[in-house]
């Protein structure tokens, strides 16, 4: 990638913070290989290592503290909060491969945050990008910085650096190492998704990262709209009154035509992602409810979206208008953001209004998240009922689909999309994940394969609904491509997730097969009755019970483990509902149990069958799963006993 300027705006990229005090394992660890280090920097030998300050501040090696060895590199003499050590990596960083960065800092004295960074030029037009976020650091210890970073454009400059967020004081920085996993070869002998789900185009939302090299080509192959995730966001477009731009969006918008795919603009208005400027007043001060700052608050709303949508026209055919004004817990349903607060329901109004005239053929949507809740599903019709009948042109409701392997139920889904069907409006689905979380304390070293498994058959359950209803259902959008890059490793708490349709290695999950072709996802473990033609019964010589048990340990480690335990039926007869019983002699203790209904007392343990799992057909099997701890040694229970009879244990 060395010295090329072959692109005269300046472009985008993405930094996808991943992790702040600590490394988030990534997914699929258990299968990646060793990443390859391109950068290590431990200030061992006694010299700088090419490290230089990004101003007129001094760098040298210090004795005084290290975070490993006895050296690190001290930077004194900073005079400006953004100044710090820099290190040169072009040529070192390949465009569209996603580096894994790693920083350990700590103050000389006081305490600051301190944020890792990258300065990119193209044509010598400077952007920075934010790798790891502002982060507390002390004088007491070492704080790690770690997050991902891919070029996505071409470069003449890139340096990584270490600022802060508001002092200058002096700080340390130590074991610096930069590397990446290989990519695999995109599997081309697959179905792509747009050519099995015809009903409606499929999307995916996308940052600078997705459209080149290996990620371009997936997204190429498997989707026919995108939706640039933040490009279009008021901050990234509008970032100072009146200055407008669109350098982050428009390489986007090029990829998206050259490859013949819809766009979806997302967003004219949010009460995140906005900048300040927008809610202060011509006083200086933040907007309240007068009339004077009603009116320049709607002045700056509509001049926003003549910008936004003029400039591109007929190549976006859907805008999210306006996002997430619902607020089920108020009386009026109404989000009190500083919109509603200063504007009442006119921002709205507004918002719709302008954006149909700028932009006429476009679809006008009013997109919100939850919406399967009832509460808010029902807060959302009536306003979206309220304003059509007004004469507000919202052409339809997009379903946000931020979901997880356990939540909601397809019926609720499928009622969610029922309620919207009287006011006449399309729908879409926009914004769609499935997290391998249930909730937010939970956190896995690796995307368990029960998880997994539970997220295909939701993938596959859902596009069977969406597609049922390909009348109402307009598109269906993911929000994100792969697994490798994807907003949930950082909300609701930083941890790595895995919700979409490919793993970080951009290879297939059963996930995408819940979607393409649901026989083959793999169908052990199942949390669902597996049938008895798929799965002859185990031939065992012991325990004529009727019964079989395998547990097995997938995974363990200090004072935790991971297990999975598979009940077959091996009798003549159906099973209808089963309890499983078994005695630890370790003094394991269960703390969480899936696909099935947990009791523990003292060593007891009982397990019965979750609503979808009791009924085992002669052969037909189900599968748990469940996170415990341990002390000492871990052996497995020897017996088993399932609705009072004890099983084989082949
Ligand atoms: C998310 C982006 O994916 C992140 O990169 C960003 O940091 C925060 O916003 N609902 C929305 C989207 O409507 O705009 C959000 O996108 C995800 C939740």
């Amino acid at each position: 990638m060395r010295a090329l300027a072959r692109l005269a705006a300046a472009t985008l990229m993405v930094a996808a913070p991943l992790a702040a005090v600590t490394l988030a394992p990534t997914a699929n660890a258990a299968e990646d290989p060793a990443p390859i280090t391109v950068v290590t920097s431990d200030f061992e030998d006694g010299t700088v290592q090419g490290w230089t300050g990004r101003s007129a501040e001094t760098l040298a090696v210090s004795t005084a503290v290290a975070h490993s060895g006895t050296g690190s590199l001290e930077v004194t003499g900073r005079t400006a909060s953004w100044q710090g050590p820099s290190l040169d990596v072009l040529g070192v960083f390949e465009k569209g491969t996603a580096y894994t960065i790693s920083a350990w800092v700590r103050m000389a004295s006081g305490s600051d945050n301190a944020r890792l960074s990258v300065e990119r030029r193209t044509g010598g037009v400077a952007a920075y990008d934010q790798v790891v976020g502002n982060t507390a650091v002390t004088a007491d210890g070492w704080v790690n910085l770690t997050g991902r970073y891919t070029v996505a454009t071409d470069v003449d400059l890139l340096r990584i650096y270490i600022e802060t967020s508001s002092g200058t004081g002096s700080f340390h920085l130590d074991d610096v190492s930069a590397g990446y996993v290989p990519a695999l070869p995109n599997q081309t002998g697959i179905p792509s998704v747009r050519d099995v789900v015809t009903e409606f185009p499929v999307g995916a939302a996308i940052t600078g990262a997705e459209i080149v090299t290996e990620h371009g080509q997936l997204l190429d192959k498997h989707f026919n709209s995108v939706t640039p995730g933040n490009a279009l966001k008021w901050d990234a477009t509008e970032p100072s009154e009146n200055t407008f731009t669109y350098a982050q969006a428009d390489p986007l918008m090029a990829w998206a035509k050259a490859h013949g795919k819809a766009v979806r603009g997302h967003t004219l208005v949010w009460h995140n992602q906005t900048p300040s400027w927008v809610f202060t007043g011509a006083d200086g001060q933040p907007m309240t409810a007068t009339a004077e700052d009603k009116e320049l608050l709607l002045a700056r709303l509509e001049n926003h979206i003549r910008n936004v949508a003029g400039h591109y026209g007929a190549d976006i055919g859907v805008w999210d208008v306006v996002n997430e004004v619902i607020d089920e817990n108020e009386v009026d349903g109404l989000r009190r953001s500083t919109w509603y607060t200063v504007a009442g329901l006119d921002y709205i109004r507004t918002a719709f209004r302008v954006a149909r005239e700028v932009v006429p053929d476009a679809k006008l949507y009013i997109n919100d998240y939850n919406t399967n809740v009832p509460a808010k599903r029902d807060k959302l019709y009536s306003l979206v009922a309220q304003l059509r009948a007004e004469g507000v042109p919202i052409d339809g409701v997009g379903h946000q689909m931020h979901i997880n392997v356990n939540w909601p139920s397809v019926a609720e889904t499928e009622a969610m999309i029922q309620k919207f069907v009287p006011l006449g409006v399309e729908q879409q689905i926009t914004e769609m994940d499935v997290s391998i979380y249930t909730s937010n304390s939970e956190t896995f070293p690796a995307p368990p394969a029960d998880r997994l498994l539970k997220q295909a058959y939701v993938y596959r359950d859902m596009l069977a609904l969406f597609r049922r209803y390909a009348s109402e259902i307009t598109s269906v959008t993911l929000w994100g491509l792969a697994d490798d890059n994807t907003w949930l490793d950082t909300f609701p708490v930083t941890r790595k997730d895995a919700p979409l349709l490919f793993d970080t290695r951009l290879q297939a999950k059963s996930a995408y097969w819940g979607v393409v072709d649901p026989s083959k996802i793999d169908p052990s473990p199942s949390p669902s009755v597996s049938s008895s033609s798929a799965s002859p019964s185990p031939s065992q010589s012991s325990g004529t019970a009727g019964c079989a048990v395998t547990y097995r340990v997938t995974g363990s480690w200090p004072g935790g483990f991971q297990g999975d335990v598979k009940v077959t039926n091996t009798g003549p007869a159906p099973i209808a509902g089963w309890s499983l019983t078994w005695q630890y002699t370790g003094g394991q203790k269960i703390a969480q149990l899936w696909n099935g209904a947990l009791t523990q007392n003292g060593a007891a343990v009982t397990v019965t069958n979750a609503s979808w799992n009791g009924t085992l057909a002669p052969g037909g099997s189900a599968s748990f799963g469940f996170l415990g701890s341990w002390t000492g040694a871990n052996p497995a229970p020897a017996v088993f006993t399932l609705n009072g009879s004890a099983c084989a244990v082949p």
